[in-house]
């Protein structure tokens, strides 16, 4: 049987502003399974990049996470800093958003991988010169020569993407954490790093929390998908019932807006300030709308493996 990794349980992550309190999520129930690749699915600003920053605390000093956050039986949110420091990178690795802002640019990008190993691996400078240059062939640069001594304005976005994968794994985290990996990227590039990710989670058996708005990337990476909207999990089961034969009228127009399925868009715009809504939070824009939805607590309803925060989702449902 699959042991959990991590299990998060009624996390909310809000902001303090001068405008007052800006919430990024609310309540969210996650586990990964090691070696697991669960995928996180949802439009812009539902809260997906909060959620990976606060699981690893790394959220701006107006930022506040309440609920748990158990990684390998800790609470993550209990942690002192100087632990939490630890547990970065050598247990749980990120994949930034935007690699041409990680890395450094006045370092090459063999120095950046020597430092990374030298502080996760402890070990000495040579040694370090030796598993960089490794690390960089099997992950990072395949099959591009001479470029451990290059600086990262010398490389170009998929190149860069792939060294910050090699980066994100020098401590041999259990869990890596990738937000949107393949943004911006063209096709060779896009595939180059997502055979990396598979290859990576295959060969290290680390599990992957997939950041990505991308659902082809998706589709191939994962086993799980979890679909966030409006700063809430409304469903999330194997990525096979997911994105065939989804249960959530929010991931059927999710679906349903791809150009493959004839590019029908999802009517209005997401709500700016979810803390404000009571009930379902997808109810203005859902078809399926009924008067109980908008004002009652919508809870996680089982449906086989998967499950859906909607009153009215049941199996077979029409799409
Ligand atoms: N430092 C901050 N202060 C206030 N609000 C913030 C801050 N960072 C993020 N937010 C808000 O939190 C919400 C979630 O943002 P987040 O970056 O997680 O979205 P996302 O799902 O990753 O979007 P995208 O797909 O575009 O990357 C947004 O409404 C955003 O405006
Ligand atoms: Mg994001």
């Amino acid at each position: 049987m699959a042991t959990t990794l991590l299990s998060i349980r009624g996390l909310t992550t809000v902001f303090h502003c001068r405008q007052g309190q800006i919430e990024a999520f609310n309540n969210v129930d996650l586990d990964i399974d090691q070696g697991q690749v669960l995928g996180l699915i949802g439009e812009t600003g539902c809260g997906k990049s909060v959620l990976g920053m606060s699981i690893l605390r790394l959220l701006p000093p107006n930022g506040v996470s309440r609920g748990q956050i158990i990684y390998k039986y800790r609470d993550l949110l209990g942690l002192s800093p100087q632990v939490m420091q630890r547990i970065r990178g050598a247990e749980i690795g990120l994949l930034p958003q935007n690699p041409s802002a990680s890395l450094n640019p006045v370092l090459s990008v063999g120095q950046q991988l020597m430092e990374g190993l030298r502080l996760h691996r402890m070990i000495k400078k040579e040694k370090a010169r030796v598993a960089a240059q490794t690390l960089l062939g099997c992950y990072g640069l395949r099959g591009f020569n001479n470029r451990y001594d290059e600086y990262p304005h010398q490389l170009s976005g998929g190149m860069k993407q792939r060294v910050l994968a090699a980066l994100s794994i020098t401590g041999k985290p259990s869990l890596l954490i990738a937000d949107e990996p393949t943004k911006g990227l063209d096709g060779v590039a896009r595939n180059q790093v997502v055979a990396l990710l598979r290859q990576l989670t295959r060969e290290t058996k680390m599990a992957l929390l997939l950041i990505t708005h991308d659902l082809k990337v998706a589709a191939n990476l994962c086993d799980q998908i979890a679909v966030m909207y409006c700063g809430e999990i409304v469903e999330n089961g194997p990525v096979g019932k997911v994105l065939v034969s989804p249960l959530h009228p929010y991931t059927q127009g999710l679906l349903a807006s791809l150009p493959e399925n004839g590019l029908h868009p999802i009517p209005d715009y997401s709500p700016g300030v979810p803390g404000d809504i009571q009930g379902c939070r997808f109810y203005p824009r859902c078809r399926y709308r009924q008067d109980k939805c908008s004002c009652q607590t919508i809870k996680n309803k089982r449906i086989n493996e998967t499950y859906v925060r909607c009153l009215s989702a049941s199996e077979g449902r029409e799409n």
